[in-house]
């Protein structure tokens, strides 16, 4: 969706075809969006890309190395108030979930390939996914099937690990993949290993809480007319964007009771895109993957 994005983002300068002053590239992964918001940065404009897979970082720097424009930092969005002052940056990208290059890699993202079961973003981080299979309870596992992978039958494939665990670890994908495999019906096979693996992913990385924290983090540091865009492919992070978004429009969070207003909050977000965006049928074509992405975007507005 990086023509979308492009578009949105320059209504920051809404005189000139042309990015300019500080960009944000928040999940930087392959380097895509960065590339193509360098082609409309002025010289003097800057881009910081951050992501949580040293690996991610890697392959950017290596794609856009030349470019003293960016810059690369290996950590989370939710951390951009440590690197950018606040009302500093005219736009911020955040394009969340996975890579290709990690899916293709051997860190248990894919079902399809067999490998370890890891499928951390930052090989740093405390618990793998080794971890959540082998350690968590049984009704743990269960409310992140439901919560994260929104699978119906998630009690069933809770037990089914534990029981399969008592046996011996669950030590790869293929093992995992099985294990889901035998208890379902055939026919929701691929559809239930694709649910729960991608639970395991939002849990091992704590998905949902960063992005709760880095919408927040990201809005802080976007100048008035800044533009933030949010492409996500779970309903969750679609409805945080969503209510973040409202939230913002409306400004006042008191409680409709109170008659008057106490919090002294004022709307501070115009909304971009009034329902969200998708991809059009030729990227969903290109990109099978992106079927499931939405694509949301609000301005800063100075609040009076
Ligand atoms: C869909 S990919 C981004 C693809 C990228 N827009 C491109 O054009 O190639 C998502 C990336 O976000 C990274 N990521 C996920 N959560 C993150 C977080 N909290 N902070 C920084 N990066 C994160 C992942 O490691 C992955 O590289």
């Amino acid at each position: 969706m990086v023509d979308s994005v492009m578009k949105l983002l320059l209504t920051s300068n809404p005189d000139d075809d042309i990015l300019t002053g500080t960009m944000v590239d928040g999940t930087v992964g392959g380097g895509g969006h960065a590339e193509a918001i360098l082609e409309k940065l002025s010289p003097a404009g800057r881009i910081f890309c951050f992501d949580r897979d040293p690996a991610a970082i890697s392959i950017t720097r290596q794609r856009l190395k030349s470019d003293p424009r960016i810059q690369l930092v290996h950590d989370s969005y939710s951390e951009i108030g440590e690197y950018l002052d606040l009302g500093s940056a005219a736009g911020v990208i955040l394009d969340l979930g996975l890579s290709s290059d990690q899916l293709e890699a051997a860190r248990g993202f894919s079902h399809s390939q067999d490998s370890i079961l890891d499928m951390r973003f930052d090989p740093s981080a405390r618990i793998n996914a080794h971890d959540v299979i082998n350690s968590y309870s049984i009704e743990k596992l269960r409310n992140i099937f439901f919560r994260y992978g929104e699978e119906p039958l998630s009690p069933r494939i809770a037990r089914n690990i534990s029981n399969a665990r008592q046996k011996g670890a669950i030590r790869t994908s293929e093992q995992l993949a099985a294990v889901i495999k035998n208890s379902v019906p055939a026919r929701f096979e691929m559809k239930a290993v694709s649910r729960i693996f991608q639970a395991i992913r939002i849990e091992v990385n704590s998905e949902i809480e960063l992005l709760e924290a880095g919408l927040k983090a990201c809005w802080d540091i976007l100048k008035d007319g800044g533009v933030l865009c949010v492409i996500s492919y779970h309903s969750i992070e679609d409805r945080r964007m969503k209510r973040f978004i409202a939230e913002k429009v409306k400004g006042c969070v008191c409680p409709p009771k109170l008659p008057v207003c106490a919090c002294g909050q004022k709307p501070s977000a115009q909304v971009l895109t009034s329902s969200a965006l998708r991809p059009s049928p030729k990227e969903i074509r290109l990109n099978p993957r992106s079927r499931s992405a939405r694509l949301r975007a609000a301005r800063k507005i100075p609040s009076k």
